[in-house]
């Protein structure tokens, strides 16, 4: 048996992976278990979790893998702050000493940290370090994590591999060719050009927060005019056919400093950037949506010239930009790839996987068997397949879904239950999903846990609030009741991946709710001359279709499809749903409060819920 434990940490949501014998066995950010957001500290709790699901202990790993180089972007950071020296100078000096202390050591503190695993104090860790481990410390390379998170779990034995994210050690996007189990680069971009840290700079500017924020920006698009379009691509960078950019920096800071863009964006653009938490104008609507365009302008040519340079006819995609589903649902729409394939995790977590499986696959050289090869898959996606009429193709990526983190079995939700004297009713597993469904039906909100929590920033069903997707007021009482968050921003529909075609112009699996796409035109409803006149944020309480609270403002969802294979009770809850009402899709929102993490534990879920105006509690099969 190899058990390999991969680690990406120190720059923004951290989190661990264990491989054992090529299976990804768990993964989890760090942040669920410290409950601090994008927690980017060493994963010890996260590490220490995915040991327990193996019941291995840090000292019978066989490899442990960091997700990129240290030195190599230390060497970028060195380098960028002489080229713009004197004016990064003070960032420099704030950003050394962490680099001097924690980032050049990693060896010595990945050891301590996973001596920690075992339950020893900083103290004893410590003087165990490098005694005890047997075990081979490996660094990989940041883009290479990204791709290899891409291909390796995904279904094709072959394909075109894109990463595009902010910056990794000097690599920004990456075209490259995965073939069985071999992955080759063929081209970077390189730092400071870089599509991430561009969306990032007008996230800072609309007055969000970078790395996080950035969903806000994609939402807010579909209300503005694409009015800056032309003054980006006039000013601001050049787009060239390849999707490479070429960045005018006398208009960015980020390379020197603390902050994303500096006086001579804000004079082009006209106003210093929105402070955060102040009202939100039709200006950042139309940024949003000007930044948007550009990114699907620059992510299209990409992928289309990955599609020419590689020959490949599947695309996999990995990196924090991929996570922009808009941009994904018109890749697939209209890059002629047969088939697209995202990583769930495509953000830095994501890494911590991809290096474990680039450590099985690539440095010990072991097959990948992948399932279109053994046959286990085929294409799932093209439009002559409605799942209704003839049984749905099998879809068999090694992702299990993404529910790789922890799970909580009935006798210790009971327990926790009792312990706190909370109320509750067992229900059994065959009557549980039309329980739930009824509850839906008549408009109550419920924190559903179940399962394993999900790897990577959605909630797929595991750790997720629902509800009725057909109520008008929904969307405003989710928003105000449970969120407390800005109300711009759409919900997304869970449906049955059988009945997507009936509901959304999609007939292919989004198992990861990674692709947009639009409400089916026989589902929407006129609109009257009235609520045409709306602007802004009115726009959002017009009703335009059956299911108003997952329809945006352009008649967009971001949608998950659902197989029973992946995840039956939340399977068995939609179609429960369906049958009673005939409408297989409920609206699924992941179980948080805004500014928190996703509930984890029992504990978290049932606090979150207190604090909220939810109406029930799914804890497995105990309803609260
Ligand atoms: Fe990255």
């Amino acid at each position: 048996m190899v058990s390999i434990l991969g680690i990406s940490a120190f720059y923004h949501d951290s989190a661990a992976c264990l491989v054992v014998d090529g299976e990804i066995v768990a993964a989890a950010q760090e942040e669920r278990f410290t409950r601090v957001k994008h927690d980017h500290s060493f994963p010890l709790h996260a590490a220490r979790y995915c040991l327990r699901e193996r019941a291995l202990t840090a000292d019978s790993l066989d490899y442990v893998a960091f997700y990129d180089k240290p030195l190599l972007k230390f060497d970028r950071l060195l380098e960028t702050y002489l080229d713009y020296a004197p004016s990064g100078f003070s960032s420099f000096l704030k950003s050394m000493p962490l680099w001097m202390k924690e980032k050049l050591w990693m060896p010595d503190l990945i050891r301590t940290e996973l001596a920690k695993t075992a339950g020893d104090d900083d103290d004893r860790a410590a003087k165990k370090q490098g005694k005890k481990f047997q075990w081979k410390l490996l660094f990989g390379d940041h883009h290479e994590s990204h791709a290899a998170s891409a291909f390796y779990p995904s279904p094709f034995e072959e394909a075109a591999i894109l990463t595009i994210d902010g910056v990794g050690e000097w690599a920004t996007s990456s075209i490259g060719v995965g073939k069985g189990n071999e992955i080759t680069l063929l081209k970077e971009l390189r730092f400071p050009d870089s599509l991430g840290l561009l969306y990032s700079a007008f996230t800072y500017y609309t007055g969000f927060k970078v790395n996080s924020g950035e969903y806000k920006v994609m939402g807010l698009a579909p209300y503005g005019e694409p009015k800056y379009v032309p003054i980006i691509k006039d000013k601001l960078l050049e787009i060239r056919d390849d999707g490479s950019l070429k960045m005018n920096h006398e208009f960015f800071s980020y390379s020197q400093g603390l902050r994303m863009t500096n006086g001579a964006f804000a004079r082009l653009l006209g106003g210093a950037p929105r402070k955060p938490e102040s009202r939100i104008t039709q200006r950042e609507m139309d940024l949003a949506r000007s930044i948007q365009v550009i990114t699907e302008e620059v992510m299209l040519k990409m992928t289309k010239y990955a599609y020419k340079e590689t020959g490949m006819t599947k695309l996999c995609m990995a990196g924090g930009v991929a996570l922009n589903c808009v941009a994904n649902g018109r890749v697939l729409r209209e890059v002629p790839f047969e088939d697209i394939w995202i990583q769930p995790a495509a953000g830095d977590a994501g890494g911590a996987l991809g290096i474990a499986l680039a450590i099985w696959h690539r440095y010990l050289g072991k097959p990948r068997l992948s399932p279109e090869k053994t046959g286990t898959w085929q294409r799932g996606s093209t439009s002559q397949n409605n799942g209704r009429s003839s049984p749905l193709p099998a879809y068999a990526d090694s992702m299990k879904g993404s529910y790789l983190g922890p799970k909580h079995t009935e006798g210790e939700i009971e327990e926790f239950l009792k312990s706190r004297q909370l109320p509750y009713k067992k229900y059994s597993r065959e009557e549980l999903p039309a329980v739930i469904a009824s509850l839906l039906a008549s408009g109550k909100i419920i924190g559903l846990h179940q399962g394993r929590m999900e790897f990577g920033p959605r909630a797929l069903g595991g750790r997720s609030i629902i509800c009725d997707p057909r109520s008008p007021q929904m969307q405003a009482a989710m928003n105000l009741k449970i969120k407390y968050r800005e109300s711009f921003r759409p919900f997304a529909p869970s449906v049955l991946r059988e009945q997507v075609a009936d509901w959304f112009e999609l007939n292919a699996d989004s198992p990861y709710m990674l692709l947009v796409a639009d409400v089916a035109a026989s589902r929407r409803r006129n609109i009257t001359p009235e609520e045409k006149t709306l602007w802004g944020i009115d726009k959002l309480n017009v009703q335009r279709s059956e299911i108003p609270a997952v329809t945006h403002v352009d008649y967009s969802a971001r949608i998950q499809t659902v197989r029973r294979e992946e995840n039956p009770l939340y399977w068995d809850i939609i179609e429960a749903f369906g049958k009673k009402t005939g409408c297989p899709v409920v609206v699924n929102t992941s179980f948080n409060v805004r500014g928190e993490p996703i509930v984890c534990t029992p504990e978290d879920s049932y606090r979150c819920f207190m604090r909220t105006e939810m109406d029930f509690l799914m804890l497995e099969t105990c309803v609260s």
